[in-house]
């Protein structure tokens, strides 16, 4: 758990999003696995997902979104002193995503290095910016959530192929007065519990044989029924303790931003903390689950249709592997 005990405040002064152009639909998911757009879009919420090219990596989506939001904030590459990444798809293990991104923003004054939270990526890495930032360690920061989560899905086990869909969403932090911008944070994790979901092979307890790829084990394995019963719960724990921390209540949030897991996570959560439909900003329907770039999807979506307004208090809250889970609660 990070306190606030930051020197200043950090604000999001910019925000951009980028998805693939190719679009999966749950009938496309008719013709690969036994299921039905029924099925899907009454279990997850999910009616289509966006799916990076064959010659396309994460951090080519990240570069994209990564522009878009230094274009919203009015900042160079080159202005640029930290790059945070939260990602569990990297292009290769080393180097980071971030140091790639680094080099194609000419980000040449910039520490650079991805963070490995699952779902909660953006989350962990927006606050850790925020920590550097407020602690007078960063003037500039870009953090994003990436995904190409399309690589690392079995296309034959229809309980997860359904769900995932890739993307990459950005923000730009900077510095301002302390009570301003980012006004609380949280971080909780559980690692008792890795087979929940987990990639198996392909690190150094299980590197990548050819019996490995043929047991499927070098793809995502996830027990959806057990991840769901925790979710809302660490969720609201998430969202009540930067709440009473802030001495706010729900009552007081004008949006809130959740990870785009489950329409039926989202509703338990919405339901928990007392908000209305037109509180909570969705869009699962379009883009399934993307894991860390769900939530600056989300926000940059909404912040480019022009739905917040100076002031809005605005709450993330994220849940995924690890297991892991935070939220960001911050005044736009
Ligand atoms: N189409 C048709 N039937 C299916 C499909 C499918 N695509 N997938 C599973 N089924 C079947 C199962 O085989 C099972 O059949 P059975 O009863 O004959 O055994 C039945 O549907 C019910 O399966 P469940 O897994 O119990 O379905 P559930 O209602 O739990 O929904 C889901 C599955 C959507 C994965 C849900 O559990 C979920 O969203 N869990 C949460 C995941 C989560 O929280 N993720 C967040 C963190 S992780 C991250 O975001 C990367």
């Amino acid at each position: 758990m990070i306190e606030d005990t930051g020197c200043r405040g950090a604000r999001i002064t910019g925000a951009g999003y980028y998805v693939p152009d190719l679009v999966l639909t749950n009938f496309d998911f008719e013709k690969i696995v036994d299921t039905s757009d029924e099925w899907i879009v009454t279990r997850s919420g999910i009616r289509e997902r966006h799916m990076a090219s064959k010659d396309q990596a994460s951090s080519d989506m990240a570069y994209e979104a990564s522009c878009s939001a230094l274009r919203d904030a009015g900042v160079q590459g080159s202005d640029l002193d930290l790059i945070v990444v939260g990602t569990v798809t990297p292009d290769m293990p080393f180097p980071s995503t971030a140091c790639l991104l680094q080099d194609r923003l000419g980000a040449a004054g910039a520490a650079a290095f991805d963070v490995n939270a699952a779902c909660s990526g953006f989350i962990y890495a927006l606050t850790v910016a925020q920590s550097m930032v407020s602690a007078g360690k960063a003037q500039k920061a870009l953090v994003l959530g990436v995904e190409t989560l399309t690589r690392i899905t079995d296309y034959t086990d229809r309980s997860t192929c359904v769900l995932f869909g890739d993307g990459s969403g950005a923000v730009v932090l900077e510095p301002c007065p302390r009570g301003e911008g980012i006004i609380g944070t949280f971080m909780r994790s559980d690692g008792s519990k890795p087979e929940l979901l987990y990639l198996p092979a392909g690190g150094s307890r299980k590197p990548i044989t050819a019996e490995r790829i043929n047991n499927r084990e070098t793809f995502v394995r996830m027990k959806g029924d057990g991840l769901f019963k925790l979710a809302v719960r660490m969720m609201v724990e998430a969202s009540e303790f930067v709440l009473n921390k802030a001495n706010m209540k729900s009552s007081d949030l004008n949006y809130l931003i959740p990870h785009q897991a489950n329409i039926r996570i989202i509703k338990g959560v919405k339901k928990r903390l007392h908000l209305s439909d037109e509180q909570v900003i969705v869009n699962i329907d379009r883009m399934g689950n993307t894991s860390s770039a769900s939530i600056p999807i989300a926000f940059g979506e909404a912040r480019r249709k022009g739905i917040f307004k100076k002031g809005d208090k605005i709450l993330m809250v994220t849940f995924g592997g690890g297991l892991t889970w935070g939220a960001v609660l911050f005044e736009y």
